[in-house]
């Protein structure tokens, strides 16, 4: 049994974990766990501030400026009383009321999730607390979901998805991945001490600065060793984790939509949800956080999880907005005869698209570049054996097109303002059920009409003036009513075409996060195509996200100063696409793009659907190593990238894991099997020279 319930008291237990937490003595809903599984049910603790923290004193109940809210570790903080850690809540009601006092009302357990409802002591609001024990992945989802029940609305200022506590006591250090345009994913740890450390994105999207994903540990633990407790928000907007640690020794994560400038009308009769947060602990470091979340990412959030991604190519970086229908095909054949599966028409083929100050919204093909619309090509790259794809980057409007010259009152903006402009365009509204069924209904018609099975939707600048000038209700809920926009046009274009595989893309990594995940099963992960900079930056994306996610392209860029096979290589280790311009590529490129396509197609099972191991870490060591294992641990692949060595003599050794310790197993480039455990023990020696990189199977033997 998952879920044990006894006394308002109630333990979730995944396969190796578990989270606790009770009514407390004084009507708070405090935590209570959260680690290892222990053996026995009485084996987990009671009312925190009454067995530890006060240990038989009342003083600092007592003392006025300590609320007992402080002192308690709550699991969904108000604000309420004499409390002054973050809240996860915060409402006015009509009467001016500007706080929220919660009561345990009961609880239900159905299966695998709990509810915990609770109520306003004085007003009609209810809110409940939902659990969801992901068991095998030993994940637990919380999300929250409030009513009002009265007949006057009531303005919620914030609303979080969970605050999740770390052991009382504890000095923490927490990670999280830190980034620009073009630099994504960068990880950055640093001590937790008390106060708050926020991170948050006011973009509307997620954004590249910061990800919502945290990994708090000890400051100890490294990807084999060590507690870490680790968690994401599923949303693609505005969020913000808020990690505290108080005065009284208590540390905190709390994760959740962005309450800046958010305001949201409860109107009587009406509910509000929340984005779902998920979080797990591991006492094996951050290799296995990192393994929890790819399982559950691909096991449950994508929508073609167990799919093998098709190798592709895509025009961008070759012919920028410059594609028509002879160009394209010249590139198809180049493609198809290097063993390429899906030919990606990236920008540029829509409707006045010649540069990037026209076209947006204008979701048809150019008549000039496609007289006979896309069909010909399409049908070209089909008899060359290849699918084909299509870049869209339907929420945004260039003041030059079509669209906008109907509808200029569709875009953000706040009336008396310029409408600041970013890459020549203005974002539409999506909160508007208008602007949904447009680009709903031009999307459709293009897969309706086309025969493409692969879309990359783009999203190129952030938000200014978020005005909504002709909304009806509170315009500040324009945050969370574009995302869900979004979300109903890209779900609704998933149903009617469930074959079509889609990329989520932000000028990189600019929207990564489960929430879109639950559309797109990839993620263009950074506009930096530079290998060197792209171990750094894939890196860190996979303490996050599956290989299977990280769409990674081989161009031109390093081309001065990396071999071929270096590029190759780096754009291996995530699902590999080709974005040179091959026209420019010898017969000794070509020949070798086809050897390294070749062994990806062999080897992607294990990359896509595996496991992964980062043994060195752009980060912190001189040289990055990543290892990928099939599930049955039965065949690997690794692969060593050495950029620059002061003392290239020495040698870098790696040491694989994942092996089973007595199965014998036979190392690329290595005499003679092995058991698993010697491989592991004793590493390999991989010799490099700076700039340079290797690639060495693994086989066990059955
Ligand atoms: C930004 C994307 O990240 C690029 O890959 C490319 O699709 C351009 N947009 C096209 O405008």
């Amino acid at each position: 049994m998952a879920i044990h319930a006894r006394e308002n008291s109630w333990i979730l237990e995944t396969q190796h974990t578990a989270y606790a937490f009770g009514v407390h003595t004084t009507g708070l809903l405090s935590h209570r766990y959260w680690g290892a599984k222990l053996p026995y049910l009485d084996d987990y603790p009671g009312d925190l501030i009454k067995d530890k923290l006060v240990a038989g004193s009342t003083v600092y109940e007592e003392f006025p400026f300590n609320g007992l809210g402080n002192l308690v570790p709550q699991e969904y903080p108000t604000g309420a009383g004499t409390e002054y850690v973050e809240p996860c809540l915060k409402a006015t009601f009509a009467d001016g009321v500007r706080d929220v006092w919660l009561k345990f009302e009961r609880a239900e357990v159905a299966d695998l999730e709990l509810k915990i409802h609770l109520r306003d002591a004085t007003y009609p609001l209810r809110v409940t607390l939902h659990y969801r024990v992901w068991e095998a992945f030993d994940l637990i989802e919380r999300w929250v979901v409030i009513e009002n029940e009265g007949d006057t609305p009531v303005t919620l200022e914030r609303i979080w998805s969970a605050q999740w506590h770390l052991p009382i006591g504890g000095h923490y250090r927490l990670n999280h991945l830190n980034g620009r345009w073009a630099n994504e994913f960068q990880l950055r740890r640093e001590p937790l001490v008390e106060g708050v450390k926020v991170l948050e994105s006011r973009r509307i999207t997620t954004s590249h600065h910061h990800n919502p994903w945290f990994g708090v540990d000890r400051g100890t633990a490294d990807e084999e060793h060590g507690d870490v407790w680790f968690g994401v928000l599923a949303w693609s907007g505005n969020w913000k984790i808020a990690a505290e640690v108080t005065d009284f020794s208590s540390t905190r994560v709390s994760i959740g939509l962005n309450d800046w400038d958010f305001r949201w009308s409860l109107e009587p009769g009406q509910s509000f949800t929340t984005p779902s947060s998920i979080a797990g602990y591991t006492d094996q470091g951050f290799g296995a956080a990192s393994l929890h979340l790819h399982d559950y990412i691909r096991e449950t959030v994508v929508p073609h999880g167990g799919a093998l991604h098709k190798v592709l190519f895509n025009s961008w970086e070759t012919t920028f907005f410059d594609v028509d229908e002879s160009s394209q095909v010249q590139f198809a054949k180049i493609a198809a005869e290097m063993g390429i599966e899906l030919f990606v028409m990236d920008d540029g083929w829509f409707h006045g698209r010649n540069d990037d100050y026209a076209g947006l919204g204008d979701w048809w093909p150019d008549e000039k570049k496609f007289p006979h619309g896309l069909s010909p090509l399409i049908e070209r790259v089909h008899q060359l054996g290849m699918d084909f794809g299509l870049w869209i980057e339907p929420e945004m409007v260039n003041p030059d097109s079509v669209l906008y010259c109907q509808h200029p009152d569709w875009v953000i903006h706040f009336p008396t303002r310029p409408r600041t402009e970013g890459r020549h365009q203005l974002i539409l509204n999506m909160a508007k059920p208008e602007v949904q069924d447009y680009i709903i209904n031009k999307i459709d018609r293009l897969l309706a009409e086309n025969n493409i099975t692969f879309v990359k939707w783009d999203m190129n600048r952030n938000v200014s003036e978020p005005g909504w000038p002709d909304a009806t209700g509170e315009p500040r809920e324009l945050w969370v009513r574009y995302v869900r926009g979004v979300y109903r046009v890209w779900e609704t274009l998933r149903q009617r075409h469930p074959h079509v595989t889609w990329q989520s893309c932000s000028g990189g990594g600019g929207r990564a996060d489960l929430g879109i995940l639950r559309f797109a099963d990839q993620i263009w992960v950074s506009d930096n195509t530079i290998p060197t900079a792209r171990l750094a930056i894939q890196a860190g994306f996979s303490h996050v996200f599956p290989a299977s996610t990280m769409e990674a392209w081989v161009t031109d860029m390093g081309e001065e100063f990396l071999p071929l096979e270096f590029r190759f290589h780096v754009s291996m280790c995530g699902v590999l696409g080709i974005g040179a311009d091959l026209r420019q590529w010898g017969e000794k490129e070509i020949a070798e793009a086809k050897k390294w396509i070749a062994l990806y197609k062999e080897i992607r099972p294990i990359i896509q659907q595996g496991d992964v191991y980062r043994l060195g870490s752009p980060f912190t060591d001189d040289f990055t190593g990543v290892q990928y294992m099939s599930k049955d641990q039965m065949s690997g692949v690794l692969f060593a990238f050495l950029l620059h060595r002061v003392d290239p003599v020495a040698p870098l050794i790696l040491y694989p894991r994942g092996l089973i310790p007595a199965r014998l197993y036979t190392i690329e480039g290595y005499p003679g099997a092995r058991s698993g455990a010697a491989w592991m023990k004793t590493g390999v020696i991989v010799h490099l020279s700076n700039f340079s990189s290797a690639v060495r199977r693994i086989w066990g033997e059955k």
